[in-house]
């Protein structure tokens, strides 16, 4: 008990001092956000799996904290709008769908988004790869929120070795140095491209400055052409993937060991560039994959339900590994509660911005850097009215009414990854031997043993649930579902009926949020303006095309 009360107390303590913007970093950290897009929850081999081995996204854990309760908004757009606003999408107009690219409308003007707080507080500011947050108006484009220099593409993925993208039948250029239309890296492997650009930008920076560095992948998500599932890898890497039989398989595999290691080079850079001792690096999913359907890929998130676009945890729950220098405790697996609207308060903080007092997101940096319990302890996932859903998670419990894709995939889909790859048994020789392993192994507050890495990945590993007696079948399109979501991490026992109480509770606190939010921004899509085909090729801000010179 008395633990219990000094643990709460130093988490009081480390909270106000947080909130004063004074921490346990001797400066204003750098700050790497590294993103996948799509990837599932056992598309890497810290979770066990050895089908497809990630050591260095596995290395960031294992050296920082594996963040097991990593949760984001199930689709790319608002999961992109909760990152860089620290609020709901529920509270921002962001919950309905994506941006696709000839929607006309985008992130609302009206907020303040994380590059632009971080410039204030003198850091330089860059984004790497997709925005997705709407480009209809020069207003709505990364350069004019925030970000220094940006390198990527507005729209909501491109090809893997041409600088398009398409929606329906309208075919565009799509990559962009700043605001200016980029031919650079054309028939190189987009991940490559990318990897490199974010190398780049560590090594010219000045690092007298702090740096927010945000990049944003577009593996593994599927390729636009010829059709929306198709899966883009390189070559080279396929080859060295053989023991997966299924090419498909193989090629969706080679998408993320190529991410992996693109993302051990930055690290690598960073180390070489000694910026590693005041920085913090996270890698994280803006979803899980989508095993079935659109835009499918083959990642899986089993022994997770359901994927991309559900109430599910496989839709929600993400790979996530964190490292920081600060981190008082680490090499651990951490299952305090993280939301991703959390960074933003989290990293004001850490730069000694104050944070507006109405976000929705939590300043975690004792959670993190202590392994104290999270002062989070609800998410509202999901109010969508368009597609009558609802999902919170609440103390230990989580609360489903309605389902995506009329119920399609309400069930596990995927499998656990079954073909090993035949280096698996030296996995943590490889683990130990990769680049970002390397760089941060300076850091590392112990000699971690052999026995101590295979510790860790274990703890990592999703143990399901038995089926219990008094549980019912889930369907969530008739009646709402209630699960005891923390033991019951695989949504199998269905508690509505066991516990009425519960979940009548849970429902009215869904009816709170449901009552402040605010409405969908959606507008319809806008193709006749937006045709690329108007604008010499180019998928460009139509509303504004008139007023500026568009190249
Ligand atoms: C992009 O914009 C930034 C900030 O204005 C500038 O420093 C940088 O040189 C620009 N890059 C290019 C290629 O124009
Ligand atoms: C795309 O073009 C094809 C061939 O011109 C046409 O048949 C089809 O209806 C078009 N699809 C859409 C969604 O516009
Ligand atoms: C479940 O969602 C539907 C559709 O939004 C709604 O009509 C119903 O009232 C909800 N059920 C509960 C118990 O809140
Ligand atoms: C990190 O910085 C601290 C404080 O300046 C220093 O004592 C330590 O040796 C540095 N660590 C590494 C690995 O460079």
């Amino acid at each position: 008990m008395l633990c219990f009360i000094l643990v709460y107390f130093i988490g009081y303590f480390m909270d106000a001092m947080a909130i004063d913007g004074a921490t346990n970093y001797p400066k204003k950290p750098n700050i790497v956000i590294l993103m996948a897009d799509d990837l599932g929850f056992d598309d890497v081999s810290f979770r066990g799996s050895s089908q497809i081995l990630t050591p260095n996204i596995d290395a960031i854990g294992y050296q920082g904290v594996i963040l097991n309760r990593h949760y984001v908004p199930n689709l790319c757009t608002p999961s992109r709008a909760a990152l860089l606003t620290g609020r709901y999408p529920i509270n921002i107009g962001m919950q309905h769908n994506v941006i696709a690219n000839c929607d006309p409308h985008g992130l609302p003007l009206n907020l303040r988004i994380l590059p632009q707080y971080l410039k204030e507080a003198g850091y330089r500011t860059h984004l790497v790869g997709k925005w997705h947050l709407g480009f209809s108006r020069k207003a709505y484009i990364p350069t004019r929120r925030g970000f220094d220099e940006f390198f990527g593409f507005y729209t909501s993925g491109m090809e893997y070795f041409e600088n398009v993208d398409s929606v329906r039948n309208y075919t565009g250029h799509a990559l962009r140095r700043n605001e200016t239309v980029s031919n650079e890296g054309r028939g190189v492997y987009l991940t490559h491209v990318l990897s490199d650009e974010a190398v780049r930008i560590v090594r010219n920076h000045n690092v007298g400055i702090p740096l927010f560095l945000l990049v944003t992948y577009n593996a593994p998500h599927t390729s636009v052409k010829p059709d929306p599932e198709s899966l883009e890898a390189p070559k080279e890497e396929m080859d060295k993937l053989m023991y997966i039989a299924d090419p498909e398989v193989r090629a969706h595999a080679a998408m993320v060991t190529t991410l992996d290691k693109g993302i051990g080079k930055i690290i690598a850079e960073l180390g070489q560039k000694k910026m590693l001792n005041d920085s913090i690096v996270i890698f994280y999913s803006d979803n899980g994959a989508p095993t079935k359907g659109l835009f499918s890929t083959r990642g899986t998130n089993f022994p997770l339900k359901g994927q991309k676009d559900t109430m599910w945890e496989g839709g929600s729950r993400v790979v996530a590994t964190l490292w920081s220098s600060a981190l008082e405790v680490r090499h651990i697996v951490s299952n305090h509660l993280i939301y991703n609207a959390d960074w933003l308060p989290t990293f004001l903080a850490l730069a000694g911005v104050k944070a507006p007092p109405d976000l929705d997101g939590f300043n975690i940096w004792p959670t993190l850097t202590l392994n104290l319990p999270s002062p989070r302890t609800e998410i509202i996932h999901s109010i969508n009215t368009a597609h009558g859903v609802s999902s919170l998670y609440y103390r230990g419990w989580k609360y489903v009414n309605g389902s995506t894709h009329r119920g399609l995939y309400d069930t596990w889909l995927g499998s656990a990854a079954k073909q090993t790859n035949p280096l698996a048994s030296k996995y943590v020789d490889i683990v130990r031997g990769s680049p970002a392993w390397k760089a941060f192994a300076p850091f590392a507050l112990k000699h971690l043993k052999k026995k101590k890495i295979k510790k860790i990945r274990k703890k990592a590993r999703i143990e399901c649930q038995e089926k219990l007696p008094y549980a019912t079948e889930c369907t969530p399109l008739k009646e709402p579902c209630l699960f005891r979501i923390d033991e019951d991490e695989c949504e199998i026992n269905n508690l509505a009926r066991a516990y009425p109480h519960k979940a009548h509770l849970l429902a009215n606190i869904v009816e709170g949020y449901r009552a402040k939010m605010v409405d969908p921004v959606n507008e319809p899509a806008d193709y006749e303006g937006c045709d690329p085909a108007k604008h010499n090729g180019v998928f460009t801000w139509w509303l504004d095309v008139d007023k500026s010179s568009n190249k």
